[in-house]
């Protein structure tokens, strides 16, 4: 089957149990899975009931998405996603990022944790990314091109919007939220770099380090969605930190930031909107209320299904 059509199929499943029509998507990296708690929760869809669709086989990785409202904002989360790392192709791995722009959704927001090359951030330090290198792993627009996607040759000057970082930026001053710029710098994991190779990314100007994100926002742009992308440096990269690297310390500095991550890309989410769409009414909720058809779609075991109607 080819891409577009393993695309249009995973679409078609969501579309068989929800006609809801996000304009924003977020991707919660580590830190911020606690962001669907916060939003109006219309249902959500696990990956594993999406035909064709990549599941994370990280511990503690969710694999969903999440329907619901930032304010009446309606936004599709990635609670979760998939990495190179886990032996999934680059294509697979931007399937989800390319499906919430399928859905609907006019700009996503990235967020991740990373590794601070930068010498003067430190551990929770928010980066905003105001650039990408990914040249360490492999693109995921290699293969045939799907026109109906984007071009061929796809414009890279801009990857992470400007308009859309001033907002964040000053989202951020009017939250009195300390938050940094740099170049984040994706590699394949899942091994931490060694004190050399952070040397050389250092050299190569590069601010953090981590293990997504830099691929998806190429999906994105490819589609010509708008990207903004949050990075939360949750320990100093190996060499600069003394410190051996665990997964387990990634998680506790993640988690010790996340309510000040939360609350900026919630607020940043509701400027972006009222920016790039002023003259907008508020959604109304019936209109978005989404139309339900377990049957149709999952014919055996819906237990991990879940549509919260708002009344
Ligand atoms: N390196 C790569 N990925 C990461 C790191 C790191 O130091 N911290 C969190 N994700």
């Amino acid at each position: 089957m080819s891409y577009i059509d393993q695309l249009q199929k995973a679409v078609d499943a969501i579309r068989k149990v929800t006609n809801f029509k996000p304009e924003a998507g977020i991707v919660l990296g580590s830190g911020l899975s606690g962001f669907s708690e916060d939003i109006r929760v219309l249902g959500k869809i696990p990956y594993s009931k999406i035909p064709g669709f990549p599941v994370s086989t990280v511990e503690g990785h969710n694999g969903q998405f999440i329907f619901g409202y930032v304010e009446n904002i309606p936004v599709i989360l990635m609670d979760g996603r998939v990495h190179y790392y886990e032996g999934y192709s680059m294509q697979e791995v931007v399937m989800p990022v390319r499906i919430m722009g399928m859905l609907g959704a006019k700009y996503v927001l990235l967020s991740n944790a990373s590794g601070g090359i930068n010498k003067s951030f430190y551990e929770g330090t928010l980066m905003l990314i105001n650039d990408q290198i990914s040249s360490f792993v492999p693109s995921p627009l290699i293969g045939p091109n799907e026109q109906s996607l984007g071009v061929r040759f796809p414009d890279m000057s801009e990857i992470y919007d400007k308009q859309l970082r001033e907002i964040v930026t000053k989202t951020a001053r009017s939250n009195a939220i300390a938050i940094r710029e740099g170049v984040y710098l994706q590699v394949s994991g899942p091994n931490y770099e060694s004190p050399a190779e952070i040397k050389m990314f250092q050299t190569l100007g590069a601010d953090a380090v981590g293990m997504s994100t830099a691929c998806e926002a190429i999906a994105l742009r490819h589609m010509g969605i708008k990207v903004v992308g949050i990075s939360c440096i949750t320990n100093m990269a190996s060499g600069i930190s003394k410190k051996q690297l665990s997964h387990d310390d990634v998680k506790h500095t993640a988690a010790i930031i996340g309510n000040k991550f939360r609350q900026l890309v919630w607020n940043s989410v509701v400027n972006i909107h009222n920016e790039l769409f002023p003259k907008k009414k508020p959604v109304i909720e019936t209109e978005q209320k989404p139309k339900v058809d377990k049957k149709v779609m999952f014919d055996d075991d819906f237990s991990d299904f879940e549509i919260i109607n708002i009344k």
